[in-house]
């Protein structure tokens, strides 16, 4: 399959919308990561997101829609709770879990009777989403176990001549997955993410944490190895002894890290993810992958604080890490 990659404007958009409607795949910037899209209603075109992604029949996929009216299609109701996130943060980074509706064809819940579902922030996804007229599937657009995508450039890496088409509207403003509630029961949160859940509590009081980070199965991983430190005043110390050692052994290591502590690693090599820990979640996924391109076998990053954003990097790192932390 020849891979057609489109740069963003109106005609491009129309045809990938086609393309979808055709029983097509076409991956697509959102508000947090590129999304790998098909007709959610066709079960033919869902199966080949699973395959282009390599992801495990097992897994279900979360849907993106355009605005709450197709929300309600592929539900079987909006609850109060769900209601109340719906109006203050979609479109936006959050994913509500809910039981599906019976249009929604079991292969994208993975044969629960349960359905991810948000509307992404992102003008280009929309239009998609409008003017193909169903709600398309939106997993992260990057082969399993890989960094999920946040630039086009991502997803043709892992991608290329697996799916239709590539619609390139450049970085993702977020560049870190929805925070993902299940509304089923009692909230509960099953992955963070662009929305703080502080902020989910506000509105629906005391939500639930799965705790994942027991179970370390390795996730968001590049080639090279990962090590995360932990947070506290002189992890530059332990960074640096760790990377003096990889050198040592004859590895090329790189350091990820804020920028006004760039000055701690001497003549080390770094990738400056920014002034503040949103940059540093923005930046992740794009410096773990470079560090592939660039040849580093080693990435070491620096920890982060709890809370917020933190904890979502913490989770992406922990994971991308296996565990190995510092
Ligand atoms: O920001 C995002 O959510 C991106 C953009 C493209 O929408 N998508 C994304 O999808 O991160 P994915 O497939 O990489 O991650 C989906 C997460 C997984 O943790 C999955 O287990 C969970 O959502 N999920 C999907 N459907 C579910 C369901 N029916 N019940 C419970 N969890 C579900
Ligand atoms: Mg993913």
């Amino acid at each position: 399959m020849k891979t057609q990659i489109l740069q963003v404007d109106d005609v491009s958009i129309q045809l990938a919308a086609k393309g979808i409607v055709d029983g097509k795949t076409v991956a697509y910037p959102t508000d947090t990561v590129y999304g790998l899209g098909a007709n959610a209603l066709n079960e033919e075109a869902v199966k080949k997101v699973y395959s282009a992604k390599g992801r495990q029949i097992t897994k279900p996929l979360i849907v993106c829609v355009a605005d709450k009216a197709m929300f309600k299609r592929v539900v079987q109701k909006i609850t109060p709770t769900a209601s109340k996130l719906i109006d203050l943060f979609l479109p936006g980074a959050l994913t509500l879990v809910l039981p599906k509706s019976d249009i929604v064809p079991s292969v994208v819940t993975a044969g629960g009777a349960n359905i991810a579902v948000r509307i992404p922030k992102s003008d280009i996804a929309l239009k998609l989403i409008r003017y193909a007229g169903v709600p398309i599937t939106a997993p992260s657009a990057n082969t399993s176990s890989k960094p999920s995508p946040t630039l086009a450039k991502h997803v043709q890496d892992d991608l290329n001549g697996k799916i239709d088409y590539i619609l390139d509207g450049g970085a993702c403003d977020i560049g870190i997955e929805s925070t993902v509630i299940d509304l089923t029961g009692k909230p509960r949160m099953l992955r963070s993410g662009g929305v703080d859940l502080e902020a989910i509590e506000k509105v629906v009081g005391k939500v639930e944490v799965e705790r994942h980070e027991t179970n370390y199965a390795k996730q968001y991983a590049p080639k090279a190895s990962v090590y995360f430190s932990a947070f506290y005043d002189e992890m530059h110390h332990t960074i640096c002894d760790r990377y003096d050692m990889l050198s040592m052994r004859g590895q090329t290591p790189v350091i990820l890290c804020v920028s006004d502590r760039n000055k701690l690693y001497g003549k080390r090599n770094y990738y400056d993810m920014g002034d503040s820990y949103d940059d540093y979640a923005h930046n992740l996924f794009a410096a773990l992958r470079r560090a592939d391109d660039d040849g580093y076998n080693a990435v070491i990053a620096e920890g982060i604080p709890a809370g917020g954003i933190g904890d979502t990097l913490i989770n992406r790192l922990i994971r991308s890490s296996g565990g190995q932390i510092i």
